[in-house]
């Protein structure tokens, strides 16, 4: 007899491999029924299977358990695995033994539903094969990024989420309340993760980062996970280098992933082209660009989603861009001692409109050079108080930079909009479930 904790094997296993007898586990993906017989497609973490149910074949109690069960119930089956060349994985089980765990009530997605509608639902819609693909492909990434960082010898460490001001322009914090006193979700951890290479030298921080930008576009979230390593002795083209290589490993490591490619139509051979070196143009450069291709921008201007598109429609691989104007980058950027009104920074595109991934710099280690900088932008120097101290006492020149993993994850599986790339999307006007 079937019962809950009943030893399963899992469905892609069933298929792979020559099993005569097989228990499996999983929820109604599909069900109809025709002449005596109920055909269901079980779905589990791994795979789905067509399972079917005679009526003369099981008991009677069975067969009203299954007849009354909703798409999603959980179900366990017994039965013998048949090859079937009609059945969509070529094999199916011919059910011997059934248990219904919960049939609960009707499932309100059906097939034809509006964005917003499955954004309402998004507990229910993460059991949809391209959440389940994406998911899968969300849980790699950070394993991929975590495999390469520590194989050059950093150490993760976890930065305060909540903090009294700003890590970059401070425009667009979230401020709460701190017992009393005004405090913000952090925009980035990037200042905290200076703080430890002083100690650890090569750290990288994986946590989320808060933007209240009231940009409504198909590349922001209000909450996002952001990847920040930083390095102690490590100029910005050095940094760069580093980039792209974090980047070629994720990607690699992605396209062997055959069955979450295919979901969402992306080549295993577009992911395995994307290795270094990767194309770098200065900002200068970048702005004669723009101007050839028609658009009329001044230097000095930042880029936006049209300017990103233009640069990198025709590019298979990501981009940089590198030494923008001071006065467009974050107070912590260094100078450029070649040319005084640019930092030594870069961003990385992503090819084909995908917009920016990576944004990095070297870092003003310099005290007085810093103080002034903070001092021009009018900045709360006292909320900064023991960053500015991290230049008194053994300063070393350094670099760093910030991945948007779901920026990531959206160029990679070329998904219309980042909020698939997250199971529970912030963006402006959602904040639920
Ligand atoms: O360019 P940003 O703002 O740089 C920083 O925060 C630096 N402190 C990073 C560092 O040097 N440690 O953000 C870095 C990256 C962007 O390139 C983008 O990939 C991602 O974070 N990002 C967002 N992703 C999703 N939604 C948003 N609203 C994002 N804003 C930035
Ligand atoms: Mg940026």
């Amino acid at each position: 007899m079937l019962k809950i904790n009943s030893t399963c094997t899992e469905i892609k296993k069933v298929i792979k491999e020559n099993k005569s007898v097989a228990t499996i586990r999983g929820w109604i993906y599909r069900k109809r029924s025709s002449g005596g017989k109920i055909f269901i497609i079980l779905r589990d973490r791994t795979a789905t299977i067509q399972c079917v149910i005679d009526k003369n074949k099981i008991g009677q109690d069975e067969w009203n358990d299954i007849d009354k069960a909703y798409m999603e119930s959980s179900v366990i089956i017994r039965g013998i695995v048949k090859k079937d060349e009609r059945a969509p994985n070529g094999v199916e089980l011919e059910v011997a033994e059934l248990l219904v765990v919960h049939s609960g009530e009707q499932f309100p997605i059906t097939e034809y539903q509006s964005p917003e509608f499955l954004l309402d639902v998004r507990h229910l819609w993460l059991r949809s094969q391209r959440m389940i693909a994406a998911m899968k492909a969300r849980t790699y990434i950070f394993k991929y990024a975590r495999e390469f960082l520590d194989k050059q010898g950093f150490f993760e460490i976890t930065p305060p989420l909540i903090t009294i001001a700003g890590g970059e322009t401070g425009a667009n914090l979230f401020e709460i309340d701190y017992f009393g006193q005004k405090a913000y979700l952090t925009e980035s951890s990037q200042l905290y993760a200076e703080a430890m290479i002083y100690s650890l030298e090569k750290v990288y921080s994986f946590a989320p980062s808060y933007r209240a930008e009231k940009s409504r576009t198909i590349k922001h979230l209000a909450e996002y996970w952001h990847l920040e390593p930083e390095m102690a002795y490590y100029d910005n083209k050095k940094s760069m280098r580093l980039q792209e290589r974090l980047v070629s490993h994720i990607a690699k490591r992605l396209s062997y992933n055959e069955d979450i490619l295919k979901v969402f139509g992306v080549n295993q051979d577009d992911l395995l082209m994307i290795k270094p070196p990767f194309k770098r143009i200065s900002y200068e450069r970048a702005i004669e660009l723009l101007n050839e291709k028609g658009l009329k921008r001044e230097w000095g201007a930042d880029f936006g989603i049209e300017d990103e598109r233009a640069l990198t429609e025709n590019e298979d691989k990501p981009l940089f861009v590198y030494n923008w104007p001071k006065e467009i980058k974050a107070f912590y950027m260094k100078e450029n001692p070649d040319d005084k009104r640019t930092v030594l920074c870069a961003d990385m595109l992503a090819p084909h409109g995908h917009g920016e991934i990576i944004g990095g710099s070297e870092r003003e280690w310099r005290l007085e050079e810093l103080v002034q900088r903070m001092k021009e932008l009018n900045m709360d120097i006292e909320k900064y108080s023991w960053y500015v101290d991290l230049r008194k006492y053994g300063s070393v020149p350094h670099s760093g930079f910030g991945m948007g993993i779901e920026r990531i994850i959206k160029w990679m599986l070329k998904l219309e909009h980042i909020r698939d790339a997250i199971p529970f999307p912030r963006v402006i006007n959602r904040v639920s479930p």
